[in-house]
């Protein structure tokens, strides 16, 4: 698979340091982090979306969505790289914060924000306040009159794209959680416009623009594209009839990446010059002034950099029917599973694996890569072709899993969540070190 590197001997290995060397330094599960993989993605959004949109809105405003995976250090290099930060919690902010992020540069999302998240966003200076709802702007609202502060607030909308995987459906996509709808009620109005008409009324509230977040894990520029007009066009009349120009709009993150090689991701460039053309004919369109794009990318950064070695342990074969015959399936366990990638049993995602210690001539056989967890579901990669030789101590490397793996992990069945460990230049290092049985314990009163 790509990003697989192997040398000489056949062992898996990143910047020189073999899955071997990895897994008797820092034990195994291990999850690893390519540094200047990921560096280097987020330096293609930084500079793809840029060059894009230059000449239109002097650039573009590239937040990474912590939410994919989120440490203090990788604060710190989304920062170090010239990317803003996108967090969706008070315990996203507080890392954020320890990792010394300016507040300018933060944004703050969710659909149900505490009067205290909001609050230290609002104390902290936070650079925007992403706002869900009309209840939640007037929450903000009278949040910053109580502290005598400004709050500066995008408004999430929903435009109607509802974004799968290959394609866009533009339905009214008015069934779900998220958002401001953009469809005018028994009133006459949206909850989009009535937003738009409280914000700009209230003194403390300082309305920087709109906001649209299509889905995840999408492939093609063109959902992205819709998503663009109907907010430009939002924008236009809101400029029509309140004689106010928004200077910001963001269109949110979602951008796809491969986890198997049946996923096609394009490059941001591609994506970005996509977006760009069909942000440049409706202002021109429209005859309003381009205002500052911005979008939040988690998972096209942080995902391909990331990979997850366990160490194989038992086996077994069933007999699997398939029509008129019977098929052999192998099942390898390891030493992790739904707990470190909860992934496979949320969404039924695929992934795939490749043996990280050696290789041999041995013919590559159907396996299915589970868990050590007491679920049939614990599924880490439902079919691959691993060796027939694959025995108890050979490690196995999982790609892709740098995005929503570590940060939606938990310590089902008492398990404890393996290290995070960073590589860069040749040289590895902790970043976050696995738990003990004393972590498992720290909060039982009864222990
Ligand atoms: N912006 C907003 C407002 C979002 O809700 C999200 C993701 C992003 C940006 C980043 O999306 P990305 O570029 O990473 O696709 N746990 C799921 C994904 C949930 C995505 C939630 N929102 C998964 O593992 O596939």
């Amino acid at each position: 698979p790509a990003g697989v590197v192997r040398n000489d001997d056949g062992e898996v290995t990143v910047h020189g340091i073999t899955a071997s060397a990895l897994a008797a330094e820092y034990g195994t599960p291990l999850y690893v982090v390519d540094e200047d993989d990921f560096r280097s993605r987020a330096a293609a959004f930084r500079d793809a979306f840029n060059a894009a949109f230059a000449d239109l809105a002097g650039g573009v405003d590239v937040y990474y969505a912590g939410k994919a995976f989120l440490t203090v250090d990788v604060a710190r290099w989304v920062t170090e790289e010239g990317l803003r930060l996108d967090t969706c919690s008070g315990g996203e902010l507080a890392v954020a914060r320890r990792a010394g992020v300016p507040a300018a540069n933060l944004s703050l999302h969710g659909n149900n924000k505490s009067v205290a998240e909001i609050g230290t966003a609002l104390t902290m200076g936070l650079g925007r306040i992403v706002v869900d709802s009309l209840d939640e702007l007037e929450r903000v609202g009278s949040v910053a009159e109580d502290l005598g502060v400004d709050a500066n607030v995008m408004l999430r909308l929903t435009p109607g794209v509802h974004a799968s995987t290959h394609e866009f459906i533009a339905t009214a996509h008015e069934d779900q959680k998220f958002g401001l709808s953009m469809v005018a009620d028994g009133d006459g109005a949206s909850p989009a416009e009535r937003a738009v008409a409280f914000a700009l009324g209230h003194p403390r509230v300082n309305l920087l623009g709109v906001h649209a977040h299509i889905g995840s894990q999408i492939f093609e520029a063109s959902g992205f594209a819709v998503a663009a007009r109907k907010l430009l066009a939002f924008a236009a009349a809101v400029e029509a009839e309140h004689g106010v120009a928004m200077p910001e709009m963001d269109l949110g993150g979602g951008y796809g990446i491969a986890y198997t090689e049946t996923d096609t991701p394009r490059p941001p460039a591609e994506l970005a010059d996509a977006m760009a053309a069909v942000v440049r004919e409706t202002v021109a369109e429209l005859g309003i002034a381009c205002p500052r794009i911005s979008i939040e990318p988690g998972r096209a950064i942080s995902g391909p950099a990331g990979f997850t070695l366990y160490e194989a342990g038992v086996q077994k074969t069933v007999a699997v029917e398939s029509g008129e015959s019977t098929l052999p399936r192998r099942y390898v366990s390891v030493d992790g599973g739904m707990s470190d990638n909860a992934r496979p049993v949320l969404y039924e995602a695929d992934y795939t694996a490749v043996r990280a210690n050696r290789v041999t001539d041995s013919d590559a056989i159907i396996s299915r890569v589970v868990g050590k967890h007491c679920e049939s579901g614990d599924i880490v990669v439902r079919d691959v072709y691993l060796p027939e030789d694959v025995a108890a101590g050979d490690l196995l490397a999982v790609p892709a899993t740098g995005a929503y793996c570590w940060a939606l992990s938990s310590n089902y069945n008492y398990l404890a969540r393996p290290a995070v460990v960073a590589v860069r230049g040749g040289a590895s290092r902790l970043m976050v070190r696995r738990e003990t049985e004393d972590d498992l314990l720290a909060r039982d009163m009864g222990a």
